[in-house]
């Protein structure tokens, strides 16, 4: 008996170029760049129809989610790109590798829990922070990356423009907010109360990871204020990991090995 694509072929070209347009109507671009080989290969591996179905969907779920995680990986607002396998967890001994691999599972995003990476520089603060964005991306989360001086430039100009209101709400859409670097320049008063504003509106509704390298009794010089301090405290804590990573900055490891750079303590 002949196969039914092989059928469809010898008796209906007309078919056949419309199955190829309409796939092209519906946007199945991927399924339809490989439609002609899966019909050789159907006819040769006498393959049944329900199983060629089943692979063109397959590749086009497949493109669709490569594609999804490539834009949002471009609008992420990473500076670089890090992944978690990529992390020297034997280097960085202070990390607690089950709380790392509790994280990984991304519940916390789910849970709209923050979570605090604290430590002095080049302890990978920032690379664990983008690695577990970028995990979160391909979960199909939104994430974005910002660096705190520069989120607090953007929401005084939104402030100055009248647009504050929407520019929170836009900050507040992703279910995963990275704010790097707090403290590592100190908020005027204005930006503590924009930086709070932002905090209320994320408080059990979205997840945020905040990196920096002051300790939380070092916060209220950061605000400059202890009274907004602790009310920026009291909402980032309340449902958090924090993550306290000591030791040396992984930056200067091959310097210090090969002498060049003095060792601390
Ligand atoms: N344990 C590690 N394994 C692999 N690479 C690491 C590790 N720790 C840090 N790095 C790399 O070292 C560099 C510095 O790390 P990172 O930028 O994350 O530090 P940081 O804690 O954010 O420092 P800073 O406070 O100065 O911003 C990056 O290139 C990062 O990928
Ligand atoms: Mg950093």
């Amino acid at each position: 008996m002949m196969c039914s694509w092989e059928v469809g072929l010898l008796t209906s070209n007309e078919t056949y170029e419309q199955v190829h347009a309409s796939m092209s109507a519906l946007g199945l671009t991927t399924a339809e760049s490989i439609l002609d080989n899966w019909i050789g290969a159907a006819t040769e591996q006498n393959l049944s129809v329900i199983d060629v179905l089943n692979h063109l969907f397959n590749q086009e779920i497949s493109s669709r989610r490569d594609s999804a995680i490539k834009t949002r990986t471009k609008l992420s607002g990473f500076p670089v790109k890090k992944s978690l396998d990529d992390f020297d967890f034997e280097f960085q001994t202070s990390i607690d590798k089950k709380v790392m691999n509790e994280l990984r599972t991304l519940r916390f995003v789910n849970n709209a829990e923050n979570l605090i990476l604290l430590g002095p520089s080049g302890v990978g603060k920032t690379h664990i922070a983008i690695g577990l964005g970028m995990d979160a991306i391909k979960a199909g989360f939104s994430v974005y990356f910002i660096n705190s001086a520069t989120m607090i430039e953007k929401l005084k100009m939104a402030a100055q423009r009248g647009n504050l209101e929407r520019k929170l709400k836009t900050l507040n859409k992703y279910k995963l907010l990275i704010i790097d670097e707090i403290g590592y320049l100190p908020f005027d008063s204005e930006a503590s109360n924009l930086f709070f504003r932002l905090i209320s509106k994320r408080y059990e509704h979205a997840s945020t990871i905040f990196t920096s390298n002051k300790s939380y009794s070092e916060w209220g010089e950061i605000f400059g204020d202890p009274v907004i301090a602790t009310a920026i405290l009291d909402r980032v804590l309340h449902h958090s990991v924090t993550m306290n990573i000591k030791g040396d900055s992984y930056r200067l490891r091959s310097r210090k090995k090969s002498g060049l750079f003095p060792t601390f303590g």
